[in-house]
């Protein structure tokens, strides 16, 4: 009979990720967490749900779609000053109204909502609720009937709770609420983020102090395996033997503004237009009083004495990882292997004599390279997280930390935080290389000002874009990017942009290796999009272009300036060859963002995505 821990295949395939919120005060808790649910989309959109405990009881209102399906199903009339939230993404099983949260117990005493996945809920389901009806397929409704079942046993509902915590193996960031006694939320975390956020007369619970920012800029940050008592007054953290833990909290330095869209249609483009800022903000951060580039001492110690770097991400942060490959071989002389997370976690290379770690995520959440990181530090290898959340898990986890200083994103497709995981990878570069006596031939302060300004021409040629967009993408099934070099990485990045918000099938290819097979699918009116950005292969990459037109291809060609020729459809202004990543990706992402506007997608909310993916 396998333990409880033992996990069998089956029982993994039940995988939520999701956004939670609570509060608790004097105020109404309906608005509050709806608002923050929508702050929260970004982690889940297919189904979404409150629960609220009025005079008159306990509410729950479910919608399968968007928190603005949820907003319509939730009856104005309540008044009630608690309540918790949810909003899903499921990997597997049907989005619908009854596997959505909050999740309620036999009795409608208990009412939950759980961000994580359980993964030995089949067992427990088994052992302790053979004679339970459930109502949903999820493994979220094993807790909340847990704790019932304690509860009705004779425990108090606090022990009863942590007497199920004890029982879960997998991740949670959980939210308890208890009909009988309207004065409490009770919450625990394991793996998953959770914040708690201290106002004034009210107390909030939230995955991401963006959804609260509306209540409060101070947060107290949760460990792993905490269980925590909010009150409206009050909140008590406790380990989960009861100990009390005192924790000072944190202020949230988040410009609600930053979260807003202004005028933009669409957070992608709003993001998209950040860029130079975010590039000037970057060189600032890292630059010090004499003017040259900084990093703290120790990380550049760390990474000087590996004899090989690491790169661990996923989706987007890996492609930048590959760019930052190029960089800290060429600039630092380090060898570099970039490996995706999901499968470096299972099949690890061989690796070298002293390593050093580096893992890029916008979120610093993804589970995929959390779980990675954790095998790291057993394996006791220095490891430098690079994201954009201060405090988040993977940044808490790791030994060091580089911020992206990138300020919230929000579209799912990530845009902003690609260029600046590629900026803080060329500073990281270059201060390795200074300290270990290398010149890498260039100033990397000024030329990083010449990108933000090129960007800044790139980010007023919409226009342009957008017909190009028009002429190539709007009615086509499938398109490919080839090019050379940096230029394939690029391509890689620009692929997935415009498979995750057009839902054209697209593929970044090296232009020499299309027509090793792939070649086959291009016919009559196919688009190409090739970069042309590498002076070095600026002809062979030409030579493919020709290759594929031969065939019927439609080519597009993005060059830079200096290499460009007649045929070209787009030039991006000149920077330095290696740095050119940084530009070259500015007109494909918004090429993905007309070509998903010409097509009617959800530009910010692409389908079956979401921006924090925090189960492997
Ligand atoms: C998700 C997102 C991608 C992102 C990837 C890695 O799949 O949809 O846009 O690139 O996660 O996220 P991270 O936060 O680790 O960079």
């Amino acid at each position: 009979m396998p333990s409880e821990g033992f996990l069998p295949p089956s029982l993994g395939r039940k995988r939520n990720m999701c956004g939670i919120v609570g509060y608790i005060g004097n105020h109404d808790a309906k608005e509050i967490l709806l608002k923050g649910l929508e702050k929260l989309e970004y982690r889940g959109y297919d189904s979404a749900g409150l629960a609220l405990i009025s005079e008159a009881g306990v509410h729950v209102f479910k919608e399968k779609g968007r928190i603005a399906d949820l907003r319509k199903a939730v009856d104005g009339n309540v008044f009630a000053p608690i309540g918790i939230g949810h909003t899903r993404w499921a990997t597997h099983g049907v989005p619908s109204k009854v596997n959505s949260h909050p999740h309620q117990s036999a009795t409608g005493r208990f009412t939950l909502v759980h961000n994580g996945v359980i993964e030995n809920y089949e067992l427990l389901k088994r052992k302790y609720l053979a004679d339970v009806t459930f109502n949903s397929e999820t493994d979220t409704e094993v807790i909340v009937q847990l704790v019932e079942k304690f509860v009705g046993e004779g425990l108090e509902v606090l022990e009863a709770f942590r007497k199920t915590l004890s029982l879960l193996h997998g991740s949670y960031a959980l939210a308890l609420l208890d009909a009988e006694e309207n004065e409490t939320i009770y919450v625990a975390k394991n793996k998953s983020p959770l914040l708690v956020g201290l106002g004034s007369g009210c107390n909030v619970v939230a995955s991401d102090a963006l959804a609260m920012l509306q209540v409060t800029d101070q947060f107290v940050e949760l460990m792993d395996k905490e269980v925590v008592i909010v009150t409206k007054s009050g909140v008590i953290i406790q380990n989960l033997d009861g100990e009390v833990i005192s924790r000072v909290p944190y202020t949230a330095e988040l410009d609600a503004s930053d979260i807003e869209k202004g005028t933009y249609p669409h957070y992608m483009l709003k993001e998209i237009d950040e860029q130079p800022a975010v590039m000037r903000k970057i060189i600032q951060t890292y630059q010090n009083d004499q003017g040259k580039l900084t990093i703290d001492q120790d990380i550049i110690e760390a990474m000087k004495e590996a004899d090989r770097v690491y790169i661990i991400a996923a989706g987007t942060s890996s492609h930048a990882g590959l760019v930052g490959k190029q960089f800290i071989e060429k600039m630092a002389k380090i060898p570099v292997e970039v490996h995706i997370s999901s499968e470096f976690g299972y099949n690890m290379p061989l690796l070298s004599e002293r390593p050093f770690f580096i893992f890029i995520s916008q979120s610093g959440e993804t589970a995929d390279s959390r779980s990675v990181l954790v095998k790291v530090k057993e394996m006791g290898c220095p490891s430098l997280t690079i994201t954009n959340v201060p405090g988040s898990t993977l940044s808490r986890e790791a030994d060091y930390t580089l911020l992206l200083q990138a300020g919230p994103e929000i579209a799912v497709a990530s845009t902003k935080a690609y260029t600046a995981q590629i900026a803080v990878l060329a500073i990281l570069a270059e201060v390795t290389a200074r300290r270990k006596g290398i010149d890498i031939g260039f100033d990397l302060i000024h030329e990083l000002g010449l990108v933000a300004n090129a960007m800044d021409v790139l980010c007023d040629s919409k226009e342009l874009i957008e017909v190009i967009a028009r002429e190539f993408l709007a009615v086509t099934r499938n398109c490919f990017f080839i090019g050379r070099g940096l230029d394939y990485y690029v391509c890689l990045e620009g692929a997935l942009k415009l498979k995750e918000i057009s839902y054209i099938q697209a593929e970044g290819f090296a232009g020499g290796e299309l027509k090793h097979g792939t070649i086959a699918l291009i016919e009559e009116g196919t688009p190409i999009i090739a970069l042309a950005t590498q002076e070095n292969v600026n002809l062979s990459l030409r030579g493919n272009v020709k290759e594929v037109v031969a065939r019927g291809a439609n080519p597009c060609i993005i060059s830079m300036k200096g290499l460009n020729m007649d045929e070209d459809s787009f030039v991006i202004p000149e920077v330095h060859e290696l740095l050119t990543p940084l530009i070259s990706v500015v007109p494909l992402q918004l090429l993905s963002y007309y070509a998903a506007l010409h097509r009617n997608c959800d530009v910010d909310k692409p389908r079956n995505l979401a921006k924090s993916v925090t189960v492997e």
